[in-house]
């Protein structure tokens, strides 16, 4: 059985009060799939995503940071701590839970990173909330009733192979590795991921036959899950997305929601991260738990964002949705003077 939370209407506390109507429009003219839950509507508003352009997922990132910035607190650096520390409030980080639980409820594929793993044992990537997930299921057209929980790490070795992500039968997993360490698979816990190893430079025949498996085969009860695939990518410049991101695309992903704060920056840096729902919770974390601090951008090829919808719970804790836009500052001015 996957977990679930309960999420009261009446302990959501979102007070909408930015919109941006020119984005908020163009969103649902891109977008393929415009239902949204009536609690959704309810509780959040408005909320559609565009259709994925060109060969790669739509890409949306999600993070709660304290006031300064801090992913969470040194020695507890749970984002569950950090949120329930801000007795400002009333909903006790519940409805910063439930805006990740919005965003995964429109996923394929949720992207975690092994850091996560390893500090926080508990969490795994599917909708807790039950009436968002009744909501999945009846959409079985568009949506698997579980998005694939997807790993990228060069160590598979080193992962904590008990955690619920890797144990829990009913989660889809893809492990994606260099493909000079798919022999550790073997002699690791992680044999038993060996059911379909994917080269990401594999014939399309290969891969539709996986994204049906994914979709829609049952997992009998004790049963290890099929739908445990690992992906290789050359191990010299590890990860190359230019070649895993269509792979996502032909196994069926239209959508993925990036959970791993380094896997953030660095799709930013590739210019492939379009959203980013970033909450900041009204505490002071301090300490050195800063995101970003391994990708550098440079002042004329940063990232923008453009802000989506801005909510308030209470008076403390600020929910965004940006929508990043990637203009090269020397390109442009190139442009503008060559013309
Ligand atoms: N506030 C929030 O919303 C929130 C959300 C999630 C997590 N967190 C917290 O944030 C912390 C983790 O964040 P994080 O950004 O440090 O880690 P992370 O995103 O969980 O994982 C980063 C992983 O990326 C891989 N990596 C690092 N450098 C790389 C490189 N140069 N090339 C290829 N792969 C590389 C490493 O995996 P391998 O070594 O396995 O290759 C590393 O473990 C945890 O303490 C977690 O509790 C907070």
């Amino acid at each position: 059985m996957l977990k679930t939370i309960s999420f009261p209407k009446e302990s959501l506390s979102m007070n909408r009060i930015f919109e941006n109507h020119y984005l908020m429009k163009e969103f649902v003219d891109k977008a393929a799939f415009q239902e949204i839950p009536d609690k959704v509507k309810e509780v959040y508003g408005p909320l559609v995503f565009p259709a994925p352009g060109g060969e790669r997922p739509y890409i949306t990132g999600c993070l709660v940071l304290s006031m300064d910035g801090r992913l969470g607190f040194e020695g507890s650096p749970s984002s569950r701590t950090l949120t329930s520390s801000n007795e400002l409030d009333s909903s006790a980080g519940l409805t910063d839970l439930w805006t990740l639980n919005l965003v995964r409820t429109y996923a394929d594929a949720i992207l975690f990173g092994s850091t996560t793993l390893q500090d926080e044992g508990e969490f795994t990537g599917h909708v807790y909330d039950p009436e968002l997930q009744l909501f999945r299921n009846s959409h079985r057209e568009r949506f698997a009733p579980t998005p694939w929980n997807v790993i990228i790490t060069r160590k598979p070795e080193a992962l904590p192979w008990d955690h619920p992500i890797l144990t829990t039968p009913h989660i889809p997993v893809l492990l994606v590795i260099p493909e000079n360490k798919q022999h550790m698979l073997h002699t690791c816990p992680g044999g038993r991921f060996c059911y379909g190893i994917l080269d990401a430079r594999v014939s399309g025949s290969e891969v539709a036959h996986v994204n049906k498996l994914s979709h829609y085969q049952e997992v009998e009860e004790g049963q290890v899950d099929p739908r445990h695939l690992v992906i290789t990518l050359p191990s010299d410049n590890f990860a190359d997305f230019h070649l895993l991101l269509p792979l996502l695309r032909k196994l069926g992903i239209q959508q993925m929601s990036v959970e791993s704060p380094y896997w953030i920056w660095r799709l930013m840096e590739e210019k492939v991260l379009d959203e980013f729902f970033l909450t900041y919770t009204g505490a002071y974390a301090g300490g050195e738990s800063v995101p970003g601090k391994e990708v550098g951008f440079i002042p004329a090829d940063r990232p923008l964002m453009e802000l989506a919808s801005l909510h308030l719970t209470d008076v403390t804790v600020l929910h965004s949705r940006q929508v990043l836009r990637y203009i090269d500052k020397n390109k442009r001015y190139k442009e503008e003077t060559d013309c």
